[in-house]
């Protein structure tokens, strides 16, 4: 099935297994997978680093500061996987742990990050047959995307599934720090000023509670036939 040149937009709440879903998607499709909640991780990355953030307060000035002089994140392949890149430096691990998720939201919810992680994204939409994953892809950073996804799922289902992820990768999480760090990022997601979360009018909701990764591909799969008027 040849694919045609359009951007999907993958929106929906955290451990929804929003970007398994995209990966998937490109590496089937041939499509250019972008991540935007690692741009977010890696802004929250760095304003930990610089010490910007202590306790609840991030100071603002100083973080902004700093994306006005051009601060250079990218995606690299590396081994065949996309990788996220704060210069010539990889902090993919780094980005994924329990840290940096207790300070993401508050980081992504000021509006001059938005505005720069916005920026990044558009350079690196340009180039169509792209698959992007986000809270805001269908709704503010492409809202003209073709193809809209809103991904759900119940809230244990969705704890569990970062549970095993972060046990996975050698950390060692409490399902209580899990669950409470899902509710926090929920409501801040859902209630920030600028550009919340919320599905598109547009956009086809996905629950996966009871789904495998395979099954959610042939349903995207046939939603762009459908869509498309593809017929193999
Ligand atoms: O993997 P998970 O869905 O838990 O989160 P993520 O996609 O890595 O995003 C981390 C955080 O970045 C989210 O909780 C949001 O606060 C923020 N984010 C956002 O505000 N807008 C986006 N388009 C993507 C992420």
């Amino acid at each position: 099935m040849v694919f045609p040149d359009i951007i999907i937009a993958i929106d929906g709440w955290s451990s929804t297994g929003k970007s398994s879903f995209a990966k998937l998607i490109a590496s089937e499709f041939s499509f250019l997978y972008l991540d935007s909640g690692a741009l977010y991780r890696a802004v929250t990355l760095f304003a930990m680093e610089k010490g910007f953030i202590a306790g609840d307060e991030i100071d603002e000035k100083s973080l902004k500061e700093e994306l006005d002089k051009g601060l250079d994140l990218h995606f690299e392949y590396v081994d065949e996987g996309s990788r996220t890149f704060i210069a010539d430096r990889c902090v993919e691990e780094e980005i994924r742990t329990l840290g940096v998720s207790n300070h993401v939201s508050p980081i992504a919810a000021i509006p001059f990050v938005r505005a720069f992680v916005d920026e990044k994204l558009h350079g690196f939409g340009r180039k169509g047959k792209v698959v992007m994953d986000g809270r805001d892809i269908g709704t503010a950073v492409f809202p003209d995307a073709q193809v809209k996804i809103f991904l759900t799922a119940s809230p244990q289902i969705r704890a569990q599934r970062r549970f095993d992820e972060l046990k996975m990768k050698g950390q060692d999480p409490k399902m209580e720090d899990v669950v409470k760090n899902l509710e926090e990022r929920d409501y801040i997601d859902s209630h920030r000023e600028t550009n919340p979360l919320r599905r598109a009018a547009d956009a086809f909701v996905l629950d996966n509670s009871h789904m495998t990764i395979k099954e959610e591909v042939e349903w995207v799969r046939g939603l762009i036939q459908g869509k498309f008027g593809i017929l193999e």
